[in-house]
């Protein structure tokens, strides 16, 4: 290859397609080269990933892909069913346009997914990122694919030292740039591997990396402090007092949330509001749906949202039983079943480990 220019964007989208058959990692939603993919297996894992890691997001695609293995049956699915399966994967907004999206698949484009960006952004809950995503990957259509890894790849391959979010039309563009026509869905999750494995935020492997002499940030030295970001504003720390209230057989009381808003459906055990004050415990008996002898438990359960930290004492109380408005009364073997999200799973570990 000797005088050849090795940092030509075709040049450098073959090195990293040639790494990538080397490198890749085996995930269940990937295809073999010359494989077709199914757009429902593609689309259901960027939902998913959208979300958290890879090794998270894997017994989850099981889980799914076993129990609805086509969109048609996805979109035939119990709402409650499909949000007990996603509790603990996070963020239940998704998991509501996730089954909103299956439906409008099976109703109105007879149960095949559209294979255009623009098709694709018109379904709920598939944004820029996603539509990109499933065009490259699903139908191997050339498509500009920039989730955070791929961010933070090209910031370093350019030495954008604009911070984000600012700098992400201008990474776009540069994307654009590297962009191939051919093996649109390799390339794509080329990116997004050497995001997830060698071009890592902290200490890169650059002297491994198949861009290691076109990488401006790393001529400069600067890669590892790429990309640059806005700093974000402290979270706020909101506290409550959930109550663990135990009837004669064992079974605890459970609620459903309100539809909308934070965990929006989802199955609770009841709690005062979360606020940044602290509770006086006569003040937070007052939203329990029962009154009970209480007594506090020991530890509090921590948990962080998008957009606050939380923290929750428990307080335990026995009942005669009866019924109470949303509420239902659940054995503990029987929880698994629910779609109890983590913070609410944290809070059944720490009572169940003083029972
Ligand atoms: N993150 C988002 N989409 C991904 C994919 N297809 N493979 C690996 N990591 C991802």
């Amino acid at each position: 290859m000797t005088g050849q220019n090795l940092t030509t964007p075709g040049a450098l989208s073959a090195r990293l397609l040639d790494w990538y058959d080397a490198e890749r990692r085996h995930l269940p939603w990937r295809y073999a080269p010359g494989q077709v993919a199914d757009p429902y297996r593609v689309w259901l894992s960027e939902v998913m990933l959208q979300q958290t890691t890879v090794a998270a997001v894997v017994p989850y695609f099981k889980t799914f892909t076993t129990r609805w293995p086509t969109v048609t049956d996805l979109a035939g699915a119990d709402d409650e069913a499909v949000m007990a399966a996603w509790a603990g994967l996070g963020y239940y907004a998704r998991a509501r346009n996730l089954l909103k999206c299956a439906r409008v698949v099976r109703d109105q484009h007879d149960g095949q997914f559209p294979d255009t960006e623009d098709g694709l952004r018109r379904l709920p809950g598939i944004g820029t990122y996603t539509a990109a995503a499933i065009t490259a990957i699903a139908f191997g259509k050339r498509a500009v694919v920039v989730d955070g890894n791929v961010e933070r790849v090209i910031s370093r391959m350019f030495a954008v030292t604009d911070p984000l979010p600012g700098s992400k039309e201008q990474i776009r563009v540069l994307a654009d740039t590297l962009t191939p026509q051919d093996r649109a869905g390799d390339y794509a999750q080329a990116m997004m591997d050497l995001g997830a494995t060698l071009c890592s935020p902290r200490n890169p492997a650059c002297g491994l990396c198949p861009w290691m002499m076109a990488c401006e940030g790393r001529k400069q030295g600067i890669a590892e402090k790429l990309p640059a970001k806005v700093a974000k504003a402290e979270k706020p720390l909101r506290r409550g007092i959930a109550f663990w209230i135990v009837r004669w057989d064992g079974a605890v009381l459970l609620r459903r949330r309100a539809p909308e808003g934070l965990l929006g459906g989802m199955t609770e055990i009841p709690s005062t509001p979360w606020r940044e004050g602290d509770w006086s415990r006569e003040d937070a008996i007052l939203y329990s749906p029962v009154s009970a002898d209480w007594h506090p438990l020991r530890g509090l359960v921590r948990h962080t949202f998008t957009h606050f930290h939380l923290e929750l004492s428990v307080l335990s109380g026995v009942a005669k039983g009866g019924e109470y408005p949303g509420c239902r009364w659940v054995l503990p073997e029987d929880m698994d079943g629910e779609a109890l999200p983590t913070v609410m799973r944290k809070i059944v570990r720490l009572a169940l480990g003083q029972g």
